[in-house]
């Protein structure tokens, strides 16, 4: 099983930007829980960040034919992006979102998700972990078989 992780803008910034939202914790920790997390599953896994929505496009396009599963957390992109759900829609690849906080919990305008309609689940303010629980889901593995 192949699963392409990909991280939209300011997820790079994860440790420095808004602690008390979204924890101390770097991304280059979080790519290390990923990559340990698929090891232990058996997973192949592509981990990718951009705070470039084109990039963010390219990067779903090339996942077709390679990837069996994205697990995305398209950032604020989630609320403005078109393009990004489309180019879900354009691959037919499984794919589940994630966000680190309560977008539902927070301002108005987190609550539209615009990549939603191409997603099989979404799993929302469960921290870094929401990302291992994805990756579970894609891969039938959602109760730690
Ligand atoms: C986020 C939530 C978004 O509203 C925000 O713009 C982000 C991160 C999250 O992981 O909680 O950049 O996707």
């Amino acid at each position: 099983m192949k699963i392409l992780v990909i991280n939209g803008p300011n997820l790079n910034m994860l440790g420095i930007r808004e602690p008390d939202i979204y924890g101390r914790e770097t991304y280059e920790s979080l790519c290390r829980k990923i990559r340990d997390h698929a090891e232990k599953r058996g997973i192949e896994v592509t981990l990718y960040q951009s705070n470039h929505e084109g990039d963010l496009v390219d990067a779903i396009q090339q996942a077709y034919g390679k990837a069996d599963g994205i697990v995305i957390n398209p950032g604020a992109y989630t609320h403005t992006s078109i393009a990004i759900l489309d180019a879900v829609k354009a691959v037919g690849i499984r794919t589940a979102e994630v966000h680190i906080s309560d977008v539902d919990a927070r301002e108005d305008f987190r609550k539209i998700s615009y990549i939603r309609a191409a997603c099989e689940k979404t799993i929302s303010g469960h921290g870094m972990d929401g990302y291992l629980e994805a990756m579970d889901f894609l891969a039938g593995m959602e109760d730690g078989k």
